[in-house]
């Protein structure tokens, strides 16, 4: 009956390959701007780590919600309101089969990772950390994962514990066994490390804290686009990401909560769509998922979010397999040229190598890699604190995705040499 079903399933069907012999091939032409040229050179996409593309299917998605479909949600009696509320909360459902949620209403969305981990700071924090509490982070954390936490330990005299990092770029486990005690209320720990790739040991983690009886956060930012998550095997009591490292739009995230603790956490915003009554003599307010989506929501980026989830769940194993191959061989490259020091090398990682090149400042190596049409990022990753544990300042990161190519690994080996030799 719509449209948006149709291309949903027409996304499946491009996306169902043969998935031990990855077509990466087949899954660059998915993705148009793959076929772009920066000046006269072909387009090398390696900054997956701050925003992946997306493919027709999501683009076309957004097209169609707009063109045949838009209204507001919940809201109306109306023919097109019935199926954007369909659309948006099928998309629900899509997140949950994504993260293997037990229930969609599990799956709160909202604008990106950032804007999950307020949410759960700003109510889970304020509703329950008190002086002295203490809350364990990492020195691997990204940005967004350390200031809001910062702000509600102000404001609730809870302490911020902080787990430090190998040379290698892993945790030290021994001082996160070490830092546990009954004062530890909450572990805000990130999957993977997104200026080093490093997978971190969250099932051993996720246990302990446990066990301590703290609750667990896992800022899913850099793994979900890697590999399957699993939330209830992982036993992870949040678990926070953003659609546009998924293949998915912009201005969407997904905060995940056990279904008993986000029923227990109050409002973080407050508004239309949230409430159930509202009097002057006192406001009541919905049950999750809705308590947590005040006023009108990114419909359409919501929709398109739950297709690229399909598109990427459906590409899986052989993605995966196919990213760690061009990690293997990225690293193989680099190593060998004179003067290239990869940053972090933990023996797991997803597709992301982090690297110095001699003395060459990372954003002359970056600026220098675009004339060659290759994209990376430079400098602290938003992680100043892991770079000031290295005794650096910044690097210049590749991360790859499924549709990166060995071709595109030799490229950028051949634009490094280059600017080795100038230097
Ligand atoms: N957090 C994103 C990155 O690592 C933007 O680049």
């Amino acid at each position: 009956m719509f449209a948006l079903n149709l291309v949903g399933n027409m996304s499946v069907t491009s996306a169902t390959m043969d998935k031990v012999t990855f077509d990466v091939k087949r899954v660059r032409a998915d993705f148009p701007i793959l076929s772009r040229k920066i000046g006269k050179n072909p387009l090398t996409y390696l900054d997956n780590g701050a925003s992946s593309q997306k493919p027709s299917i999501v683009i076309e998605t957004i097209a169609s919600y707009y063109r045949d479909h838009h209204a507001n949600i919940h809201r109306g009696v109306h023919r097109l309101s019935e199926e954007a509320t369909t659309a948006y909360e099928k998309s629900r459902e899509q997140v949950a089969r994504f993260l293997n949620a037990k229930e969609a209403r599990e799956c709160v969305f909202t604008r990106n990772t950032t804007e999950s981990i307020n949410l759960v700071a700003s109510s889970w924090g304020a509703a329950n950390l008190r002086e002295g509490d203490e809350i364990v982070l990492s020195e691997m954390e990204h940005h967004a994962n350390i200031v809001p936490w910062q702000l509600i330990a102000e404001r609730t005299g809870a302490v911020i514990r902080v787990v430090p990092v190998t040379p290698e770029g892993t945790l030290r486990m021994d001082v996160f066994h070490a830092l546990l005690s009954p004062k530890t209320r909450l572990v805000a720990i990130t999957h993977v490390s997104n200026s080093l790739g490093t997978i971190n040991p969250v099932r051993e983690i996720i246990d302990a804290a446990h066990k301590a009886g703290a609750l667990v956060l896992l800022d899913g930012a850099q793994s979900s686009a890697h590999f399957p998550i699993d939330v209830q095997a992982l036993d992870a009591d949040f678990f926070v990401f953003s659609s546009h490292k998924v293949c998915g739009p912009t201005g969407m995230g997904i905060l995940y909560g056990k279904a008993d603790i986000l029923n227990a956490m109050p409002p973080y915003q407050s508004g239309g769509d949230m409430i159930r009554v509202v009097d002057f003599a006192g406001t009541t307010f919905r049950e999750i998922p809705e308590r947590f989506e005040a006023g009108t929501p990114h419909i359409a980026g919501a929709i398109a979010l739950g297709v690229a989830l399909d598109y990427v769940k459906a590409l899986q194993p052989g993605a995966h397999a196919h990213e760690q191959e061009l990690l293997r061989y990225a690293t193989e490259r680099l190593s060998a040229i004179p003067g290239l020091r990869i940053i972090g090398t933990a023996p797991e990682k997803v597709s992301v190598i982090s690297f110095l090149l001699g003395s060459v400042h990372p954003l002359d190596v970056g600026t220098m890699l675009d004339a060659d049409g290759i994209a990376v990022r430079t400098g602290h990753h938003c992680t100043m604190p892991l770079m000031k544990a290295l005794g650096i300042t910044g690097t210049v990161r590749a991360s790859f995705a499924f549709y990166n190519t060995l071709e595109e690994v030799n490229r950028l080996a051949a634009s490094l040499e280059q600017i080795r030799k100038m230097f």
